[in-house]
């Protein structure tokens, strides 16, 4: 007793070992199985990623076709399933949703339940994988009233997504394909990121033996804060905030004022002590986007330029090296998309449940122990019940 360290907020405790994602933080360089994320953006799809993530190298042709056709297998969900949406208000919030009907998997598959069972995690694997656009672009036809859509196995994944949001069962809808390669990005850019607290919350519950779909919404639940996956949203309200260029000075004089609880959103980063590499690939498909939208004058990424301009050149930012993370523009594109801002957070749980698997994935076919931190105790010393003895 008395001999642990103490590491308020794990700065500088590592808690597992690992082979999957490597970050340089003081060189702003991110590895997935020792690819750089900037070449898997351009060469890769999320699916070849997600391969990766979990195999440790990237398919062969069959091998992909293989992965792709499975995946495909596993799309629809159970028709129950409708049941728990209809339990929840229109106006919940997505990721609410999600919290709920991601863990209620669990209640639909008890055959791929057993962790030390391989064969049985891999398909646990393909159905948390296939289904959660699924469920994503559930929870926003929901919050319409509109019917689901049915994924459609003739598209690619990012199609497909795009599809069942988007479509309805009245008129012909083409997706657009510059739009599905920036959705296809986006899900490649917060695929994984090493022992975050979402990824750490996953492997937390998952050494306790829980099942692999009750430890995905354990990690939907952390990352929906602010600090965290939450920040996409946070950075839209706040530029709705801003609201003009003339006021951005007023709002980094804020962020920098130690009396004023506001923040940056999407500025700084636990690890990056340099540009997050995500954030610049990000900001290419922003571009991109806006281009292909005719709205390359939109005054939301106008703002955004010149409020990281604004504070990249401030002492106050350079002495901290707070830099944009993925967050800062991710949210643009998606709102140039047509996703509505609410459904930011579940965009970025979709496409991180497979790092949160792969992880998960990882510990339990290793040697592992329940995770259990200690702490520093605060409290009183040891005290009689007023009037016993
Ligand atoms: N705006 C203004 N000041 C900031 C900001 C910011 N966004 N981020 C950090 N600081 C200051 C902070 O006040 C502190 O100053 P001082 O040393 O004078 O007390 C210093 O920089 C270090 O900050 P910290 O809070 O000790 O750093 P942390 O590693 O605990 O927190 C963070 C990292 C990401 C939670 C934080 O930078 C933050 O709140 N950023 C805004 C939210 C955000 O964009 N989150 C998305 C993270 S990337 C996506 C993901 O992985 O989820």
């Amino acid at each position: 007793e008395g001999l642990f360290t103490y590491d308020p907020g794990f700065v500088s405790t590592s808690a597992c070992e690992s082979k999957i994602t490597y970050i340089d933080g003081a060189n702003g360089v991110l590895l997935h199985r020792g690819y750089p994320i900037e070449q898997l953006a351009e060469n890769s799809d999320y699916l070849e990623v997600a391969y990766l993530l979990l195999h440790g190298e990237l398919p062969n042709e069959a091998e992909g076709q293989r992965f792709r056709d499975t995946v495909k297998n596993h799309t629809m969900i159970h028709e129950q399933m409708r049941h728990f949406f209809n339990g929840f208000r229109r106006d919940a919030h997505p990721m609410a949703i999600m919290c709920g009907v991601v863990g209620a998997l669990s209640a639909f598959y008890h055959d791929t339940m057993d962790m030390t069972d391989e064969k049985e995690r891999e398909v646990a694997g393909f159905r948390l994988l296939a289904k959660m656009p699924t469920l994503g672009a559930m929870c926003h036809k929901y919050s319409l009233g509109q019917p689901f859509m049915y994924p459609r196995n003739d598209l690619n994944y990012a199609e497909n997504f795009l599809y069942m949001m988007f479509a309805n069962p009245c008129e012909e809808y083409e997706v657009n394909p510059v739009l599905a390669k920036a959705m296809d990005r986006i899900f490649i850019l917060h695929a994984d990121h090493e022992q975050n607290a979402s990824t750490s919350t996953v492997r937390l519950a998952g050494s306790t033996g829980a099942n692999p779909f009750a430890c995905i919404a354990s990690g939907i639940a952390a990352l929906w804060g602010p600090a965290h996956g939450g920040a996409n949203e946070a950075v839209l309200a706040m530029l709705e905030e801003i609201g003009d260029e003339s006021r951005i000075e007023e709002f980094v004089a804020r962020a920098k004022d130690k009396d004023d609880p506001f923040r940056l959103m999407g500025f700084g980063h636990r690890v990056y002590k340099n540009f997050d590499p995500r954030a610049k690939v990000m900001r290419e498909t922003c571009h991109e986007v806006l281009k292909e939208l005719g709205l390359e004058n939109d005054p939301m990424l106008k703002m955004a330029q010149k409020l990281e301009k604004i504070a990249l050149e401030d002492e106050y930012f350079i002495e901290r090296k707070l830099y944009p993370n993925v967050d800062f523009y991710s949210g643009i594109i998606l709102k140039a998309i047509g996703i509505p801002v609410s459904m930011f957070t579940v965009i970025f749980a979709m496409a991180r449940t497979i790092g949160w698997f792969a992880h998960w994935n990882e510990m339990v076919s290793t040697n592992y122990r329940i995770g259990r931190p200690r702490q520093l105790y605060t409290g009183y010393t040891q005290r009689d019940y007023p009037g016993k003895k």
